[in-house]
């Protein structure tokens, strides 16, 4: 079992982050102490609890269970959550539980930070992203007619318990999407300023076996650099002020790639490996990196088989990138690779984007 703390400044706000290595009927005697003694509902992925339903015991009438998909993760849904959570008679001392990926953290979060003026959450991932990304550092939203994560809060769980054994059935798509985020931390490890070297760039290109065969052990190691990157960053900017832009890298161009092919077409993570591609091209002709780094950083992609997405018109992407909501005015915040798993946020016109 590995035990790792977030801590925010305001110590209220720390929590643990547990990644245990466990069958699933023993991870359930965790949850189950957790919740003991307190009313509590739990959101659930629909195919967590097709698959592991039994094994986590969790009683019906403590369950909502959310169908899978990106466009699951609305107004509705978080309307009928909160619905739930008052039939139920949930108080300010009760909690709400997140069994799933993403989605389920993004909703069941926002549902728990707002639900009373905010309920204790529990975070339990089972996708690889959001082990390795989502279900730390307080994220949570819901996606509106105007876009991706636009009603949201910065609420902090009390717990994230990880178990790798949920991996293992994972669908390869979802899991390769899981694998562009950790790509992502390769790249930027060094910013994230950790006091430990981790050196996760090695460990992809030696481990990529074991890895691409989700042998638990190491995948427990793999989730356990990449939280720790997150801790370090989320520690020093919890809202995202500063730092924690560079947990942005590859996102500016990836959305646009999500958003122009109406996020059918392409995972979040295969976007996001698309938008680094992009970034180490930007950043080799604008003289900030060699080229050979930007070769060694293709040949990592490669070896998680991640192959080139289509073309889209610049015109079209500027006009994207300039809706995100990270830009500024005019210009696009682009985070670019400057030296070995070191990037920097650079504020860039169009032109500079598309020479
Ligand atoms: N996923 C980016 C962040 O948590 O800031």
């Amino acid at each position: 079992m590995v035990d790792l703390s977030v801590n925010i400044k305001e110590e209220e706000k720390s929590y643990p982050v547990v990644i245990e290595n466990s069958e699933i009927i023993d991870f359930a005697e965790k949850i189950f102490k957790i919740t003991s003694g307190r009313n509590y509902l739990a959101v659930v992925s629909e195919k967590i609890e097709k698959l592991y339903g039994k094994q986590l015991k969790i009683p019906q009438k403590n369950k909502f269970v959310l169908k899978d998909g990106e466009k699951e993760k609305n107004f509705k849904n978080y309307k009928k959550i909160l619905d739930c959570a008052q039939r139920m008679k949930l108080t300010r001392a009760d909690m709400m539980l997140a069994i799933g990926g993403g989605v389920v953290g993004d909703m069941a979060g926002f549902a728990a930070a707002t639900y009373m003026r905010g309920i204790d959450l529990v975070q339990i991932p089972t996708t690889l992203l959001a082990c390795v990304d989502s279900s730390v550092g307080g994220k949570t939203a819901i996606d509106t007619d105007y876009g991706k994560n636009l009603v949201g809060a910065f609420y902090q769980p009390k717990i994230v318990l990880i178990n790798p054994v949920f991996l293992k059935t994972l669908d390869d798509r979802q899991f390769k999407t899981g694998m562009g985020e950790v790509i992502k931390y390769s790249f930027i490890e060094k910013s994230c300023k950790c006091e430990e070297d981790l050196n996760l760039t090695n460990f992809l290109s030696e481990k990529y076996q074991q890895i691409l065969n989700r042998d638990t052990k190491t995948l427990s190691k793999l989730i356990e650099i990449c939280v720790k990157l997150k801790i370090s960053v989320v520690e020093k900017d919890e809202k995202e002020n500063g730092l924690r832009r560079i947990l942005n890298f590859g996102h500016t161009y990836g959305h646009a790639v999500e958003k122009i092919t109406n996020y059918k077409k392409y995972t979040h993570g295969e976007a996001v490996v698309e938008g680094i591609k992009f970034a180490f091209n930007l950043a080799v002709k604008r003289n900030l990196i060699d080229k050979n780094y930007a070769f060694l950083a293709e040949d990592v992609i490669k070896k998680y088989n991640f192959s080139p997405l289509l073309k889209f018109k610049p015109e079209k992407m500027v006009e994207l990138m300039r809706l995100d909501k990270k830009a500024i005015s005019e210009k696009i915040i682009f985070i670019l690779p400057v030296d070995y798993s070191t990037v920097e946020a650079f504020e860039l016109k169009p032109d500079e984007i598309f020479e």
